[in-house]
């Protein structure tokens, strides 16, 4: 017999109401990924991308988009009418699969272990549905599993979920909840499912109804409970969001601490999820690491530096409040404070870019330096150069970007303007305060600016003067 194949279902079609938001829950973020991605990534070590369908309905193109990268499928819920209909309509894609697994898009602590753990009980009890369960000490809110009874005593098997709304006095204290996580076969799954009906508190299609249904039907359903709780909590409102935020970035620093990170006041440090950072390397309080950031060994990063997207070698020095954007650091660089470095930076081997100075789209050379209030954009500079304090690309002319080209070697001598296209050939020197239109030739000294007049005795008789028409 072949194996069973199995797709997983991921629940977001939902708005989210109680985060007073315009933007679908489930692209809200904890630890700097959307709780949806948080999902997807642990189903993805479980079944193949392509077996992964996100049931999408409030703000459906916006999910799409923001998950396209990920190689998961979707299904339209266009009105969302409980969670029996969500999966009511993923009936065409999902009853090919033998069994699917059912989670939920808003439970973004979810690991992969479980998920399995879920796939091997399910299976090996030949079970038509299996629920994971989990014990709170405050069940209040969520569906209570009622056991069979087997002459007095509880068995495995459920024999119903009745959610919070609908328990009755004597089944206010059952303990044991329902974490809204499933598998189905999805043969009687789908031969009963349009047994669901709408009369409940809500008015919706309730999935957790289809417990009773199959056990009606003569189907086997059965719970597994979870040993950790918080790992299946869904996120309902912003503290809750913010909390587990703090959770999940707690549980990145000490990680990476544990590898040989040293992280100062780390509750002061947002370091998202997917950010690498090599051993010995110390990180100052109140850091930002954001995105795909990836910093090598020894380096230092100062306090109040916002680093994203951005790949850093080792012995790195950021000095404080640096900012830099999907830029590339080599090693033995030296950085900040204050710079900013925008997007396609590219700072060589041992370079120095200082104070107030902002690049983009450029590649600093090996040892090249940049100390001083200066802007760099559209350039390719070489090894050994020299830029002078106030140095200005004047790169764009209203309408189009320019390249400016400065060879190894080349000093530019400070507040110089460079107006692109131009190049400054290997050697060459620019005369500070120069004004940059043409070519310099390698070696050649550029001067390019108004030659200085001395008028002798000038200031004193224009004090004289003044002081003259005073006494008036
Ligand atoms: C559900 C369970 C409850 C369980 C709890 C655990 C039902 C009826 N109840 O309640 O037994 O204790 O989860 O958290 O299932 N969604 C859709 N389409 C819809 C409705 C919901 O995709 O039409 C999605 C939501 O976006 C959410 C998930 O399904 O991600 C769960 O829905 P939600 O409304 O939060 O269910 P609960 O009331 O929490
Ligand atoms: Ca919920």
């Amino acid at each position: 017999m072949s194996k069973p194949s199995f797709a997983i279902a991921i629940m977001a079609a939902g708005k989210g109401t109680r985060l007073k938001s315009k933007y679908p829950k489930v692209l809200h973020e904890v630890g700097g990924k959307a709780l949806l991605r948080h999902v997807i990534e642990a189903a993805a070590k479980v079944v193949p991308a392509e077996n992964i369908y996100s049931i999408i309905g409030y703000e459906a193109d916006r999910v799409r988009q923001a998950m396209g990268d990920t190689g998961t499928k979707f299904i339209l819920q266009e009105e969302q009418r409980g969670t029996g209909h969500a999966i009511m309509c993923g009936r065409n894609a999902l009853s090919k699969y033998d069994h699917i697994l059912v989670l939920s898009g808003d439970t973004p602590l979810i690991r992969p272990e479980i998920i399995e753990r879920l796939r091997k009980f399910h299976l090996q009890n030949h079970a038509a549905m299996t629920l994971l369960t989990a014990v709170p000490p405050d069940p209040f809110g969520f569906g209570r599993i009622v056991r069979k009874s087997v002459s007095g005593a509880q068995s495995g098997e459920v024999a119903a979920i009745v959610e919070q709304k609908s328990l009755s006095p004597d089944q206010l204290n059952l303990p044991e909840i329902n974490v809204g996580i499933y598998g189905f076969a999805t043969k009687p799954l789908y031969a009963n499912i349009d047994k669901l009906s709408t009369d409940n508190a809500h008015k919706e299609y309730y999935l957790t109804d289809m417990a009773e249904l199959l056990g009606r039907a003569g189907e086997k359903v059965i719970a597994l409970k979870a040993g950790e709780m918080a790992e299946t909590l869904g996120i309902n409102s912003r503290p809750e969001l913010v909390r587990l935020d703090a959770q999940v970035r707690a549980a990145k620093a000490l990680q990476l601490m544990e590898a040989g990170v040293t992280i100062y006041k780390p509750e002061t440090c947002t370091i998202d999820a997917d950010v690498e950072i090599g051993p010995d390397t110390i990180i100052e309080p109140f850091v930002q690491l954001l995105g795909k950031t990836k910093i090598g060994s020894d380096c230092r990063i100062r306090s109040g530096s916002v680093i994203e997207n951005t790949e850093i070698g080792d012995n790195v020095l950021v000095r404080q409040g640096c900012i830099m954007d999907s830029s590339r650091v080599e090693s033995g660089a030296l950085i900040g404070p204050y710079s900013h470095l925008r997007p396609g930076s590219d700072i060589g081997e041992n370079a120095h870019v200082g104070n107030f100075v902002e690049t983009k789209k450029v590649k600093l050379g090996k040892g090249s330096k940049a100390n001083h209030l200066t802007y760099l954009g559209d350039a390719v500079i070489g090894s050994g150069v020299n830029i002078g304090a106030g140095t200005i690309t004047c790169n764009y002319d209203g309408v189009n970007k320019h390249q400016t080209t400065i060879e190894d070697n080349v000093f530019v001598g400070s507040d110089s303007t460079l107006v692109a296209p131009v190049k400054l050939g290997k050697g060459a020197y620019v005369a500070a305060a120069s004004c940059v239109t043409e070519e310099v030739p390698a070696d050649a000294l550029a001067i390019g600016r108004g030659k200085q007049v001395n008028k002798e005795g000038w200031a004193k008789t224009k004090r004289e003067k003044q002081a003259a028409a005073k006494k008036h």
